[in-house]
Formats: structure tokens, C-alpha cells, sequence
């Protein structure tokens, strides 16, 4: 009968792929101490007057700092909400740590530097907003690689390029 062997051979692989898909570890790499880490990496390098990561600290879960949203399921960051907060500094490259992320808004702050190319490793990333910063250099060709990203706003910087390479 090797109709019915293929189709629960099928089934098998079909089935092994969905748990490999669903694990973390194996889709994007990391766990919730690398986006910890992450994190903390990105907050020691912002001006943050108004105190605004200062819930981002070991006695607090992660995923109640502020800012901050996890998914239900993996409690890994899908999104980084700091805009209009008055922070400054630069964007640590650590940022491409944060393999789950969706959704990073910064907008309306005094972020300076480069914007990092780590970006790019943000497979999942569908919405980045820079607007309203002094982010300077070039938008990094790397973020040609988020191959979701529908919403990407940079105005009002102090970048050379328009729009990514491709
Ligand atoms: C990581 O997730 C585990 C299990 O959900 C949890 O027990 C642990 O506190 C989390 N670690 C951090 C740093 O949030
Ligand atoms: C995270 O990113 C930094 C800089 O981009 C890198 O040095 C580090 O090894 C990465 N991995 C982890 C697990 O923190
Ligand atoms: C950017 O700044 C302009 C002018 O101050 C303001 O009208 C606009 O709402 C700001 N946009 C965002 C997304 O912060
Ligand atoms: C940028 O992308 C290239 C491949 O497209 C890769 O080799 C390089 O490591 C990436 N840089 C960073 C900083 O992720």
C-alpha cells in the first residue's frame, strides 16, 4: 500500500516541522535571557532623564518592563515602544538580538548615531519608526533582509540616504 506509507511518512515530517517551527531555540535563535541581555545592552547606552528604563532592572520580568511587550506563548520581545520619551544616546547594535521582535517605534526622541545594521536580522520585523530623531550615516543595506517590513519612517533625521539599497 505505499499510498498510505507516503502519506503518513508526510504527516510525520509535516507534523516533526511544525514543532521544530514552534520552538524558539530553533526559528530564530536565543531566549528570553538573550533578549534580556539585549535589553539591557541597548538601555546602558540611551539618555534617559525622565527615568523611563528604569523598570528595565533584574528585579522586574522583562516582560513587564516598560516599553516593552512580549508574546504570550515564548515571553520573548515582539515590541519596543519608546517614542516620545525625550531619550537620547545611540541605538546599541544589540537591538539584532531581539530575534522576535515585530514592532520597534523610537519616534520622537534624540537618538544620534547610526542606526544598526544588526537591524537587519530582525527577520520578523514589520514596523520600524525613527521619525523625529538625529539618527545620522546611511540607512544600513541590511535592512533589505526584513523581508516583512511594511512600515519603515525615518523623517525628520540627519540621514544622507532616502531609501535602503537593495
Ligand atoms: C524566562 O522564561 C522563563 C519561563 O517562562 C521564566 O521562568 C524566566 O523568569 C524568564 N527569564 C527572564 C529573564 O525573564
Ligand atoms: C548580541 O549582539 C551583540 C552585538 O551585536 C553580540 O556581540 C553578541 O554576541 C550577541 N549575542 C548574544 C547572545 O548576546
Ligand atoms: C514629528 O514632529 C512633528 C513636528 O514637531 C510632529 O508634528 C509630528 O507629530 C512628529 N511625529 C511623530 C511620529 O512623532
Ligand atoms: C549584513 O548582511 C550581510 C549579508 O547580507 C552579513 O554578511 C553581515 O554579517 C550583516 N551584518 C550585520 C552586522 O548583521
Amino acid at each position: 500500500m505505499p499510498n498510505i506509507s507516503i502519506s503518513i511518512s508526510t504527516i510525520l515530517v509535516w507534523c516533526f516541522s511544525l514543532l521544530l517551527i514552534n520552538s524558539p531555540s530553533f526559528s530564530a535563535g536565543g531566549t528570553n535571557e538573550t533578549d534580556r541581555l539585549a535589553l539591557l545592552a541597548i538601555k546602558s547606552q540611551l539618555h534617559d532623564p525622565s527615568g523611563v528604563t528604569s523598570s528595565w532592572n533584574n528585579a522586574i520580568n522583562l516582560c513587564q518592563w516598560m516599553g516593552v511587550t512580549c508574546g504570550h506563548r515564548h515571553q520573548r520581545v515582539t515590541e519596543l515602544d519608546l517614542s516620545n520619551q525625550r531619550i537620547g544616546g545611540v541605538l546599541s547594535p544589540y537591538v539584532g538580538n531581539l530575534s522576535f521582535l515585530r514592532y520597534i517605534n523610537l519616534a520622537d526622541n534624540g537618538f544620534h548615531g547610526e542606526i544598526p545594521q544588526e537591524i537587519g536580522n530582525l527577520l520578523r520585523l514589520k514596523k520600524l519608526a525613527l521619525p523625529n530623531n538625529s539618527f545620522s550615516g546611511t540607512i544600513p543595506a541590511n535592512l533589505s533582509r526584513c523581508s516583512n517590513l511594511i512600515h519603515f519612517l525615518v523623517y525628520n533625521n540627519k540621514l544622507r540616504d532616502k531609501s535602503p539599497k537593495r
